[in-house]
């Protein structure tokens, strides 16, 4: 069985690959209801963990402890990989196997799919800002929660293919047209452009605020709350994420009707008390959190510009709306009037879009169909300059450079010179921009590779050798050679042609480079 799944800050959303149809899979929750979503969701006590809607029935219970978001665990990932609660520590990679395991379980036992027995092949998507290191913890997770990974694509780009479906399948193939999706999620936000023509569908780039979702507007709301009870100080970590909960629930009530919430809340042990938040001044506080998303949008549209033909916002088919916060009213009303009434379209599935997308990918009786992604980070090494008195950061790939299809071979780069020093010393970075060639914004550290470049090191352990530079470059050559795939995942060789010999290293993750 083949499923599309967007593992999602808020919903872990699930669409089935169903012969052209492509169908939004419902989860029964314990108390026998159903909705289109699992939640997102990890309960911890002790050492016992509960997920998804599990973990959701003991919001309210003292004893346990709600992780608001899962995938927001991942943006540890590289720095401390446990989490601390209340004297327990969670290794967060387990953590997360486990909450697929437990998905795998609800898809088998409390969906309205008919599974049995059958493996699941899944594809899969990932914020596009996310660094490499978080990209390969997810699919790890996945592998090890029971799924077999077919595709791994970027959030956005799998609502373009959602988008193509809903929307040319009724006026029918059309000229080449260019789409920016718009998706503001739980936790994240991402913008994309993209190129499609018939079947083809090129993303040209990608911008996203990595901790900017629903999350963020559920803040704003629980802090007014907490003003108008007179609550200054912090509240413990269950009262804050029960409040969180409340406010959440509270906002996705809103409609552009709305003039006011009321909350019944009891805080820090004290009698309930109504409190009434006026929408207008919720609205006010939020204009800010949805003026970056614009900001972003806005210097995305001035990126492509220029570029595929692309003069400006006229030469857009739409501005596509996904993710929940899509309901949210500010949302499409400040986008309208930015880009007018006519651009602005929103999905009919926007919780479920990417989920729908990553489906019809997934649909083998599309062969026609090709989507290629583009790379979402910068990616090179510093290297020294002036004969090691400068550190120079050589630039490989650039972000939005387009990658290979599916089918097609990988793009290969290479670099031949003749070394100076007697091991070569390997410092990979990759970052969302440059500032005078420098990497700047979210920047991630590879380990360190170090390579022998003298012929006596050659197959030698070189623990702890001291690398130190040659008077004069040494007489033979050696290179690199640079390997990107269509998932933007690189692979490097080094070769010592004073020999041949050569050594490959998948950079894949920062924790498993072989
Ligand atoms: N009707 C609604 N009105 C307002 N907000 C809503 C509504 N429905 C959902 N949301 C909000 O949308 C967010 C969830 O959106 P979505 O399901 O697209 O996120 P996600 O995919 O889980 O997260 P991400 O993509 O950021 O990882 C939550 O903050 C939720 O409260
Ligand atoms: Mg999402």
């Amino acid at each position: 069985m083949k499923l599309g799944i967007d593992f999602g800050t808020t919903h872990t959303v699930a669409a089935l690959t169903d012969q052209g149809n492509f169908p939004v899979v419902n989860f029964s929750s314990p108390e026998g209801d159903w909705f289109d979503y699992f939640p997102s969701l990890i309960a911890v006590n002790g050492t016992q963990v509960k997920f998804g809607f599990e973990a959701y029935q003991v919001l309210d219970n003292p004893n346990w402890t709600l992780v608001r978001s899962v995938k927001s665990l991942l943006k540890h990932i590289g720095q401390n990989e446990v989490l601390e609660i209340e004297g327990h520590r969670y290794g967060i990679k387990k953590l997360l196997i486990d909450f697929f395991s437990a998905f795998k379980e609800a898809l088998s036992n409390a969906s309205s799919l008919d599974l049995g027995t059958e493996p699941i092949s899944a594809s899969v998507a990932v914020p596009a800002n996310t660094n490499n290191t978080q990209r390969f913890v997810t699919q790890d997770a996945f592998t090890g929660g029971g799924f077999d990974l077919i595709n791994v694509l970027n959030e956005p780009s799998a609502a373009t293919m959602e988008y193509t479906r809903h929307f040319f399948r009724a006026v029918g193939l059309s000229p080449k047209r260019f789409l920016l999706v718009y998706d503001l999620g739980g936790g994240t936000f991402d913008a994309s452009v993209a190129e499609i023509h018939d079947h083809y569908h090129q993303i040209i780039a990608t911008q996203g605020i990595e901790d900017l979702g629903g999350d963020q507007f559920d803040q704003v709301l629980a802090e007014m709350v907490m003003d108008a009870a007179g609550i200054a100080g912090p509240l413990s970590y269950a009262e804050r994420v029960s409040l969180l909960e409340m406010a959440r629930e509270k906002k996705e009530s809103l409609t552009p009707h709305s003039k006011s919430l009321l909350f019944e809340w009891a805080p820090k042990g004290q009698a309930p008390q109504v409190i009434r938040i006026e929408v207008k001044d919720y609205l006010t506080l939020c204009e800010p959190l949805v003026d970056r998303t614009l900001a972003v949008t806005e210097a995305l549209i001035e990126r492509v510009s220029g570029k595929r033909g692309i003069e400006g916002l006229e030469d857009f088919t739409a501005v596509y709306l996904v993710g929940g916060m899509a309901n949210f009213p500010l949302v499409a009303r400040k986008l309208k009037q930015l880009y007018g009434q006519h651009k602005v379209k929103k999905s009919h599935h926007a919780k479920s879009s990417v989920a729908i997308g990553l489906a019809i990918l997934g649909d083998s009786s599309f062969e026609d169909l090709v989507l290629k992604e583009s790379l979402t980070r910068h990616f090179g090494l510093w290297r020294e300059g002036d004969k090691g008195e400068s550190l120079v950061f050589d630039l490989l790939f650039e972000k939005d450079q387009p990658l290979p299809a599916k089918n097609e071979p990988p793009l290969v780069l290479r670099r031949r010179y003749r070394p100076s020093h007697n091991i070569g010393v390997f410092r990979f970075q990759e970052c969302g921009a440059l500032e005078e060639g420098r990497p700047t914004g979210l920047v991630t550290v590879w380990r360190q590779i170090n390579c022998p470049f003298d012929p006596q090191l050659l197959g030698q352990d070189l623990g702890d050798l001291e690398v130190t530079r040659t008077q004069e470059p040494l007489d033979f050559e050696v290179e690199e050679l640079y390997s990107l795939n269509h998932q933007g995942e690189i692979s490097f060789t080094v070769i010592n042609h004073w020999n041949g010999h050569a050594q490959t290293f998948q950079l894949s993750r920062m924790s498993a480079i072989q």
